[in-house]
């Protein structure tokens, strides 16, 4: 079968990462959006979150959500098994001394994230959903603790450092980019990479000294 070949491709593997990389690229710039609202006060952020929950929507947004996270992260994973195997290979290895330290590094950023999300989940969306107390409480309550602030600047600094290849690489993996076209794409991620990492920083940060 096509797609079953296509899947079982490096070519296929890295159009899925990066298709679902973009969908999770478009969900961090929506949930930056939402946090900065912290900075209105109380009832705008609360306000916001429960206009998320209650939208028909997002709610279908989010399974679709859930589903492009575990596809990029176990594509994410069968793709550098693959890599590995080709180690021995002549063709790979004159390729790989090209690669970026950006690139070679994403699956350990990419785990890094992972865990990241794993313990943000756990503060965030458990108590959330099970104990009445006010969203922005909750997340001003958090960066009060500096060993949580201090995982989590640690964790934007991570993710910015993998968006700020996941982003060029994406456009490359869908046949996006060409030698012109890759000068905006760079300068285009170096942008949004500064904007999230920074974006979410900021939030932390303010937070902990307020
Ligand atoms: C200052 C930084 C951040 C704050 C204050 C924050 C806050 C929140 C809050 C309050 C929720 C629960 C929303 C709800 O239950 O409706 C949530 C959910 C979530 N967050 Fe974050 N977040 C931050 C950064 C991040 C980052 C960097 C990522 C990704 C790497 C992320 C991924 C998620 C995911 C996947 C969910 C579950 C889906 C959703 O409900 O939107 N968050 N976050």
């Amino acid at each position: 079968m096509i797609h079953s070949r296509f899947i079982k491709s490096s070519i296929g593997k890295k159009t899925i990462m990066a298709v679902t990389g973009i969908f999770l690229m478009s969900f961090l710039l929506l949930h930056l959006s939402v946090n900065l609202c912290l900075f209105y006060g109380e009832e705008s952020f609360n306000n916001a979150v429960s206009f998320m929950r209650r939208n028909i929507l997002v709610k279908i947004l989010e399974y679709v959500l859930a589903s492009g996270f575990i596809i990029h992260i176990i594509f994410g994973f069968l793709l550098h098994i693959r890599n590995n195997k080709s180690k021995g290979n002549i063709d790979y290895a004159i390729k790989n001394t090209t690669s970026s330290f950006g690139s070679r590094t994403m699956i350990y950023t990419g785990f890094l994230i992972l865990c990241f999300l794993i313990i943000h989940l756990m503060n965030f969306m458990i108590p959330m959903k099970y104990k009445h107390v006010s969203d922005y409480v909750l997340v001003i309550s958090l960066f009060k603790n500096p060993i949580y602030t201090f995982i989590y600047v640690f964790s934007f600094f991570v993710l910015g450092f993998h968006l700020n290849h996941g982003f060029q690489s994406s456009f490359q993996s869908i046949g996006l980019s060409n030698k012109k076209r890759l000068f905006w794409i760079r300068k285009l991620g170096f942008f949004y990479f500064w904007f999230v990492c920074f974006g979410f920083c900021i939030i932390a940060i303010w937070f902990f000294f307020h």
